[in-house]
């Protein structure tokens, strides 16, 4: 049997990515930051078969201490087939910090992933690693939602207030900003495993899930936020717009399941052009580098 790690599997995409996965024969770890929280999700879940192997483990990605605690408690576990890097923050207003004190949206979404899957594959022969990413991660999207500006990443890490920008500007533009850390993040990834030419060593994939409204991801929104995001749901359904977590889950499940390509962006099931940016392997290597120094490790060095 087969063994998927799925980060915040008890919610939105993460809990129905897992349910698939379960339902295939393969055995989830859900990594999740609050295991009550969790418990209580697969019950209110009818659609989750609680015959199934899954195992619930603690993890916080905004938190250096409890991924290393993560990893080091999976001793128990020979072989690890895949990760899905799928939890995910996203918060307006003012600047909030991880446990280690850098930004929460890229401590969370990029930073933490990085350094799990690094420390993983320290371990084990990752075979399927799938980066939840968002078309926010590129700036020619046509969205209201501020767009994503690469920095170095000391300034990504420690941001300083902007007296120009609103607040609310600014944190969206740390999401957008922290997907496309995802997308270089996945390109440099796939190009330190797989050598071209050769057999993948690992298939290491980006996907955009689409715009999914019901999940919790506007949690740390205002009540007006929240509001706007729920009316819009209701428009979007009304027209055929707008995506499920249900569904967008199938195309998460493809890349580990039946997808062989790496280095690709999947827009839901289809691989596209991610954006200019995702592909400057300059950026992706200032990125992997800087990453390092603030974790404090070398990974995957030559
Ligand atoms: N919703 C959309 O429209 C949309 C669009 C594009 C991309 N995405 C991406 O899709 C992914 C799933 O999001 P979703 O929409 O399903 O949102 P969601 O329902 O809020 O799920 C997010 C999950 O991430 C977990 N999480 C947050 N911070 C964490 C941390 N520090 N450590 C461990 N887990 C943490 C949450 O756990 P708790 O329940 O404990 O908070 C939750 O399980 C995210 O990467 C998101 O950026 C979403």
């Amino acid at each position: 049997m087969k063994t998927i790690i799925v980060t915040g599997a008890n919610s939105g995409l993460g809990i129905w990515t897992t349910k698939y996965l379960l339902d295939l024969g393969y055995r989830v770890i859900m990594a999740c930051r609050d295991i009550k929280k969790t418990q209580k999700a697969i019950n209110g879940f009818p659609e989750f078969d609680k015959r199934k192997e899954f195992i619930i483990r603690k993890l916080d990605l905004a938190d250096f201490e409890s991924i290393r605690n993560f990893v080091d408690n999976l001793s128990d576990i020979k072989d690890i087939y895949g990760i899905d890097c799928n939890a995910g923050i996203s918060y307006e207003g003012p600047f909030r910090y991880t446990k280690n004190g850098i930004e929460e949206t890229f401590g969370t979404n990029y930073l933490g992933h990085f350094m799990l899957t690094n420390l993983l594959l320290e371990k084990y022969n990752l075979e399927r690693i799938v980066i939840v990413s968002s078309e926010l991660h590129n700036p020619k999207n046509k969205s209201p939602f501020a767009k994503a500006v690469f920095k170095p990443v000391k300034e990504l890490a420690y941001p300083k207030v902007d007296v120009n920008s609103t607040l609310q500007k600014q944190t969206q533009s740390f999401y957008a900003t922290s997907k496309l850390c995802m997308v270089l993040f996945a390109y440099e990834l796939d190009r330190k495993l797989n050598n071209k030419g050769l057999a993948f060593k690992a298939m290491v994939n980006a996907i955009n899930p689409g715009l999914m409204l019901t999940t919790n991801l506007g949690r740390k929104y205002t009540f007006g936020e929240n509001l706007y995001r729920k009316s819009l749901d209701f428009i979007f359904k009304f027209i055929g717009l707008g995506d499920s977590p249900k569904d967008a889950a199938k195309a998460v499940v493809s890349l580990i399941d039946s997808v062989n390509t790496s280095g690709k962006y999947y827009d839901k099931d289809k691989a596209v052009q991610s954006s200019t940016d995702s592909y400057d392997e300059q950026k992706a290597k200032a990125l992997w580098e800087g990453s390092e120094a603030i974790i404090g490790a070398k990974f995957l060095a030559t």
